[in-house]
């Protein structure tokens, strides 16, 4: 009675095995976590079945270390997107992500393909800025800042200019993650209608944002008279006024709970600064002074809070480099107002430049940047193995094919190297019938031969292919594993060959 339920169980898991033997992938992934779409562009490729962490999960799909996708050509791409929609899923990740401006395949493809949704061309894009579309629990406290840019005469151009950039990623970094009003100027350049230009209301729209960067560009470069010294006192008293105030009947409102003023400042005469007057401290918010350059005046007196929030740069590259301290003091820690010296508070934490994420939609086959890398499905891949071609003939093969005559017509496979012959029985047969037929059929044969037992993935590849080639209507065939009559939960190769293939011990117990 034990014996044959322990035959049937063998009869259930050979189907489960086998239905899907044209797939010459299906065997790498454990079917519970992920699906096969087959090989596609010469790899297997499979998608998981449930939303996961993109960055760390195809090694856990199966037995064989995944990657995730890379896409190399359009073709790919398509079949890939046509297989997601078959598969009921509606968007994946791929391996592809984003430092900075830096995009790269995580498994090293060099491949420059891509297909970004808003500018499919281009190669390794940089973020596309959005504004945020986190739930409202999620995204950060809301924020009105102010911008100020040194376009003063003897501010170097390239140290204006990479203020204006710095403040045009702070945009787009800062939005993609919650709520945010702008309002930029650049001080130290006069126009015939300066007010308008100079010092804008605060926006909250993304894209008019950017034009407010553009419109400042171009002033400073085409349309601009740049005074000295810099009159530091009535600046202060204007952006009191305008900006730094929460009434509602404000020349500049906000709308934000918080304000932060970022300064930068190149060239300062330490004279017109002892005359400025400081700002009035609001609660929780900041003002942060960039003193850029070794030869401009300590403007630190005018942070709030007091003496905490200057940053001292020497280069554009240094300019370059602020995101993440002036996002962190922004959206750090609340304010304090407790006098201190010059350096920035060790405790702070500094917003990193996350990693992007991307993914697939299956709908239109684009690729979109996810600033969140949230779970989702995730495309995974994988090369099967191509047996290296043997450096030179086969020896044995010339001598005499141990295999193959006309009383046997077994075959051997060199590329599996291991002196072992096969062959596919002509009838279909049950598995207690299988099991002598091998016995019997060929007395002539050297050693007695048994169900075959498959020992390597190389094998069991080789065995699935030579079993389609030569019977391709049918799906499956036996072989020589059953369950140990003795031992139900143990599992044996009939030859006796030890160390039962990994594989089928999965799929068994699932
Ligand atoms: C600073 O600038 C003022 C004009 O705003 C000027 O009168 C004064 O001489 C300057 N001081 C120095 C040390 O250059
Ligand atoms: C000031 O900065 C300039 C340009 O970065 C550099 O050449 C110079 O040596 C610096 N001077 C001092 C005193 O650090
Ligand atoms: C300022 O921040 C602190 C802690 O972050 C918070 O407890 C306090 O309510 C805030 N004050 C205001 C007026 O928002
Ligand atoms: C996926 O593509 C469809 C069709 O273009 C579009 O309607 C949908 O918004 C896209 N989904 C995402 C997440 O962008
Ligand atoms: C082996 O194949 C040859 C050629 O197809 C055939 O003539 C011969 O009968 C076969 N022998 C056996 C034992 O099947
Ligand atoms: C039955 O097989 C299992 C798995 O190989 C093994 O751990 C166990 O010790 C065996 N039981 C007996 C009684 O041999």
């Amino acid at each position: 009675m034990k014996y044959l339920f322990s035959l049937l169980v063998i009869f259930y898991s050979y189907l489960f095995l086998f239905i899907a033997s044209d797939d010459p992938c299906s065997g790498f992934i454990y079917p519970a976590t992920a699906k096969s779409f087959g090989l596609i562009g010469g790899k297997c490729i499979f998608v998981s079945t449930s939303t996961l962490n993109p960055l760390s999960t195809c090694g856990h799909l199966g037995n064989t270390p995944f990657t995730t996708l890379s896409i190399d050509s359009n073709a790919d791409n398509t079949l890939i997107s046509k297989a997601l929609v078959a598969a009921g899923v509606q968007n994946a990740a791929i391996g592809y992500t984003g430092k900075g401006d830096i995009w790269k395949w995580d498994n090293g493809d060099p491949t420059t393909y891509s297909n970004w949704k808003d500018n499919p061309n281009q190669v390794h894009t940089t973020p596309t800025p959005l504004r945020s579309t986190l739930p409202p629990a999620n995204q950060r406290k809301s924020v009105a800042i102010v911008f100020a840019v040194d376009a003063t005469l003897t501010s170097a151009n390239a140290f204006t200019f990479a203020q204006l950039d710095l403040i045009s990623e702070l945009v787009d970094y800062m939005s993609a993650r919650g709520p945010t009003e702008f309002a930029i100027f650049a001080y130290g350049c006069t126009k015939q209608d300066p007010f308008t230009i100079q010092y804008p209301y605060f926006e909250s729209d993304y894209l008019k944002v950017q034009k407010m960067i553009e419109d400042l560009k171009n002033t400073i470069l085409n349309d601009c008279i740049r005074v000295n010294p810099l009159d530091f006192p009535s600046m202060f008293n204007v952006q009191e006024n305008l900006y730094y105030n929460r009434y509602t009947n404000s020349p500049r409102p906000f709308n934000s709970g918080y304000i932060s003023m970022v300064y930068f400042s190149s060239t300062t005469n330490a004279t017109n600064i002892g005359q400025a007057r400081l700002l009035y401290p609001l609660s929780n918010s900041s003002v942060i002074t960039v003193n850029v350059g070794n030869r401009s005046a300590d403007v630190s007196s005018f942070t709030i809070p007091y003496r905490q929030n200057n940053i001292k740069v020497n280069s554009v590259e240094d300019i370059q480099n602020l995101l993440p301290t002036i996002d962190s003091i922004i959206y750090g820690s609340g304010s304090s107002s407790s006098s201190q010296n010059f350096v920035l508070n060790s405790n702070r934490v500094l917003a990193t430049t996350d990693t992007i994420c991307s993914f697939m939609n299956a709908s239109d086959g684009f690729w979109y940047e996810d600033f969140e890398c949230a779970k989702r499905n995730v495309l995974c891949q994988y090369f099967l193995p191509t047996p290296e071609p043997p450096p030179r003939e086969n020896p044995r093969k010339d001598v005499v094919d141990l295999c193959d005559s006309e009383y046997t017509n077994y075959t051997m496979f060199d590329i599996l190297d291991n002196d072992r012959c096969y062959k596919l029985s002509v009838q279909k047969k049950t598995f207690a019938d299988s099991e002598t037929t091998c016995i019997t059929d060929d007395t002539l044969f050297l050693h007695t031969s048994k169900l075959a037992s498959i020992l390597t993935r190389d094998e069991q590849i080789q065995l699935d292919s030579f079993a389609v080639n030569q019977q391709p209507e049918e799906g499956m065939f036996w072989f020589g594993l059953k369950q140990d009559p003795k031992n139900t939960s143990n599992w044996i190769y009939i030859n006796g060959d030890p160390n039962v293939l990994h594989t089928w011990q999965m799929i068994k117990n699932g």
